[in-house]
């Protein structure tokens, strides 16, 4: 089999992905996860067809386009792709950088062109060496800057030079937007639930956020959860979020501790809160997962099968890349 892309043509390997021959070839191609689940390697085929499997995940109207994803395609015939034109490059340049958790830096970076994102949505962020990952966007369309939150992974690469290196005024690539775990104007008295862990929170706020600064009365609960009360962060933000706003009710969670304030922190799994307090609307609900992927993939499957609609479901699993979970 043979991937022709940018005039040039390369041979795929038996049960290699179209992304790794690719990359193997020399070739600059952006990508993440490895696993199908952040849409970084996005590309559309021109002729010859792709597997269904390369299309999991994407719209119907992207797949009725031809667009496919690097990471995921085994193709059984010769294609010929080209490099998605939907997603757009800017640069951006570190304005502030804040230690605002035990292990999250915020950073906010100003962009030198408009990218066209829903709050919600996620960049992928490109080191000058090609080492590009995944960061979900915690500011809303309008905002001065984009607002990402990374967290410190132990041996991380990306996430290891973003704490060490990565300093004000110096300018990085990103591609994107990606995803499509964003809030669609409309049913305005729905109840939104929103939970997550760790950096779970940036799409979430930038998702609450949008809402509400499009009018969205029914109640807003977001849901964060962290092992314990001190490796919460944001809570400054978020309770200010709940003065200015009556719909939206933020949910501190903690899992071991011996207990907490009823008024201000929630004692217990997570999920287990999550479930307990939402049962009663679950069905009318329009429900928004981020974060760990082992937690958005059970949280999802408990809603489902206490009464959330899948349609009413969107999530974002931060999977880690080259990792095989499952993102759906
Ligand atoms: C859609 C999407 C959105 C994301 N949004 C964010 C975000 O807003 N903020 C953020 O901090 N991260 C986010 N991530 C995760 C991010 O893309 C990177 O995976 C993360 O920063 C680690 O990259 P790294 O290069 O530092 O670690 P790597 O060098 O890739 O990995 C180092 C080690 O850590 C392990 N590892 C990596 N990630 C995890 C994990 N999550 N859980 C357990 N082990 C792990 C790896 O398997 C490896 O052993 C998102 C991921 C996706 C797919
Ligand atoms: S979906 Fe292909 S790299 Fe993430």
């Amino acid at each position: 089999m043979r991937v022709t892309h940018s005039g040039r043509t390369v041979e795929v390997q038996n049960g290699e992905t179209v992304l790794d021959a690719l990359l193997r070839s020399g070739e600059n191609i952006p990508y993440s996860c490895k696993a199908g689940s952040c849409q970084s390697c996005r590309m559309r085929v021109v002729s010859g067809s792709v597997p269904e499997a390369a299309q999991v995940g994407l719209k119907e109207t992207l797949r009725a386009q031809g667009y496919f994803l690097a990471c995921s395609c085994r193709p059984d015939g010769d294609i010929e792709i080209e490099s998605d034109i939907q997603v757009q490059s800017v640069v951006g340049v570190v304005r502030a950088r804040d230690r605002v958790g035990e292990d999250v830096l915020r950073i906010r970076l100003e962009i030198d062109d408009e990218l066209d994102y829903a709050a919600g949505q996620f960049v992928s962020l490109v080191r000058s060496d090609g080492l590009a990952r995944a960061y979900s966007l915690a500011s809303i369309p309008g905002d001065p800057s984009l607002e990402l939150h990374v967290r410190r992974m132990p041996g991380g690469r990306m996430s290891g030079w973003i704490h060490e290196s990565l300093g004000v005024g110096d300018a990085v690539s990103l591609r994107g937007p990606f995803g499509s775990c964003f809030y669609v104007p409309g049913r305005p008295d729905q109840r939104l639930i929103l939970a997550g862990v760790g950096t779970g929170l940036a799409p979430l706020l930038g998702i609450a956020r949008d809402a509400l600064a499009r009018g969205h009365e029914g109640p807003v609960d977001l849901f964060h959860g962290a092992l314990v009360s001190g490796r919460l962060y944001g809570v400054d933000v978020l309770r200010n979020l709940e003065r200015c706003h009556r719909p939206f009710r933020y949910h501190a969670c903690a899992l071991n501790e011996s207990q907490g304030d009823p008024e201000t922190l929630r004692v217990g799994a997570i999920s287990d809160i999550v479930l307990s307090s939402v049962k009663e609307t679950l069905a009318t609900s329009r429900v928004f997962l981020c974060g760990d992927p082992g937690f958005v993939n059970d949280l999802r499957k408990r809603l489902f099968l206490a009464g959330a609609s899948m349609q009413e479901i969107h999530a974002d699993p931060f999977t880690p890349t080259g990792s095989t979970t499952d993102a759906n």
